[in-house]
């Protein structure tokens, strides 16, 4: 098959139970160039190296005309960092690290473990007498989503309130090649303009009367240098209640039901509980919640053999990455004790995970707890229902009988 369409094929929600021989295409191909003009690229070593390059750039206003969407005429004070370059990118992260890691709150994320593994063992009690339980709705939405409010300060009872927004959002960075994403973009846009505003109102009750949540720390920095503007606030608050949760539920998702449809790992994992750590991380090679990420070259720069030019989209399939052969032995294996397993679940470079130590923590506390519950239990849909986000990939449900 041709594979200039092989972005069509990947997105295609019918493919979305698994794209993983289509990745294998991909990485056969090569660097291949798609219909909409963008490239996708697939093999491990070149989507490190373009991590790596600077000359590719995650601001998608660098984008030649034909591929700049809406957002590409978003002010820059509304941009979270994620979409930002070094040196822009680094001051902001910087700001936003002050209250959530090393150096200045080396503990924040360690000391949660006792009131992460509290709100496990709740949901887990609300499984009692059930027969039939989703792991999404029950168990791995609101795990990640209770952490995430208490971290940053948001009411959990709100959830209602910012479910819709995060939905646009997420939407929003969606790949649907074919699709006009005018409206998608717009709808984006004025969700995280909403959530700005609900975040920094929240953060603004809280100036000269903090609580111990991130919020209150970013407008309660004593240090002037650790002020972030209204607008950076806003961006910075929106980027972490998002990218906070809806990536972590589907990380819990798949690993309930990769470990279901290996039940000698799940056993093995019962009897050496010491291997979770590495099963989550074997868990981001294999079944990763991210599977693409755009950037946009600022030269034109040459990829194994074929040269993107400045301004076209590049996609880097990093799920792709994470099962090459030229990289990880016996790639399309589930191996919780996997060694030597530097996936790109995270993705690499200066844009690398900034909450990967937390979803670590969560995934591996949720996992290990739900453990003893997945010996009998079967799963009532093989495969499940997918979200439809080819980017951010995972089941919308994963009904499961006990
Ligand atoms: C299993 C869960 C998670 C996965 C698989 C994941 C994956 C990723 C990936 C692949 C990137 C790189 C984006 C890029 O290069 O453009 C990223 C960046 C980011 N992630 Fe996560 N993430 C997870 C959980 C979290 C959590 C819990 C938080 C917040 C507490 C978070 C906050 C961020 C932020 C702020 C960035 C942007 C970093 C930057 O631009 O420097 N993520 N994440």
């Amino acid at each position: 098959m041709a594979v200039d369409t092989l972005l069509e094929r990947i997105t295609d929600q019918a493919n979305r139970p698994d794209p993983y021989p289509l990745y294998a295409e991909l990485r056969e191909a090569g660097v291949a160039r798609q219909t909409d003009g963008s490239y996708l690229v697939g093999t491990y070593y070149d989507i490190v190296s373009l991590f790596h390059d600077p000359r590719l750039s995650s601001d998608r206003r660098n984008r030649a005309a034909p591929y700049r969407g809406l957002e590409a005429e978003e002010p820059e004070q509304m941009l979270p960092f994620i979409r930002l370059d070094d040196p822009e990118h680094h001051r902001l992260r910087s700001l936003a690290t002050r209250p959530f890691g090393p150096p200045h709150s080396p503990d924040r994320i360690d000391s949660m473990r006792g009131e992460i593994a509290a709100i496990t063992e709740e949901l887990l009690a609300s499984f009692h007498g059930r027969t039939r339980i989703d792991i999404v709705d029950d168990f791995a939405y609101p795990l990640p989503v209770t952490v995430i409010c208490r971290l940053l300060g948001v009411p959990r009872e709100d959830e209602p309130v910012f479910r819709e927004w995060s939905g646009a959002i997420i939407d929003s960075v969606d790949i649907r090649p074919g699709e006009d994403p005018t409206e998608r973009q717009r709808a984006g846009i004025q969700a995280r303009a909403q959530m700005g505003r609900y975040l920094a109102d929240l953060a603004d009750q809280r100036r000269g009367r903090p609580g111990d949540d991130m919020l209150s720390a970013f407008v309660n920095d004593p240090d002037p240098a650790g002020a972030l503007t209204h607008e950076e606030l806003a961006a910075t608050a929106v980027l972490l209640l998002v990218a906070g949760h809806e990536t972590t539920v589907n990380l819990i998702t798949n690993g309930v039901l990769t470990l279901l449809r290996h039940r000698d790992q799940l056993d093995r994992l019962r009897r050496e509980p010491d291997l979770m750590p590495g099963a989550v991380e074997e868990l981001l090679r294999y079944e990763p919640p991210v599977h693409m990420l755009q950037r946009t070259p600022l030269a034109h720069v040459d990829v194994a053999g074929t040269t993107i030019p400045k301004g076209v989209p590049v996609v880097l399939v990093l799920a792709s990455g994470s099962r090459d052969p030229k990289r990880f032995r016996d790639p399309d294996r589930f191996d919780p004790a996997r060694q030597d397993n530097r996936h790109l679940g995270f993705g690499s470079g200066i844009h690398i995970c900034y909450g990967a130590p937390l979803a670590r923590v969560e995934a591996q506390i949720a996992l290990s707890a739900l453990l003893p519950h997945l010996s009998t239990a079967t799963l009532a849909e093989d495969p499940p229902p997918y979200r439809h986000s080819a980017v951010l990939r995972g089941p919308r449900h994963l009904p499961i009988e006990l």
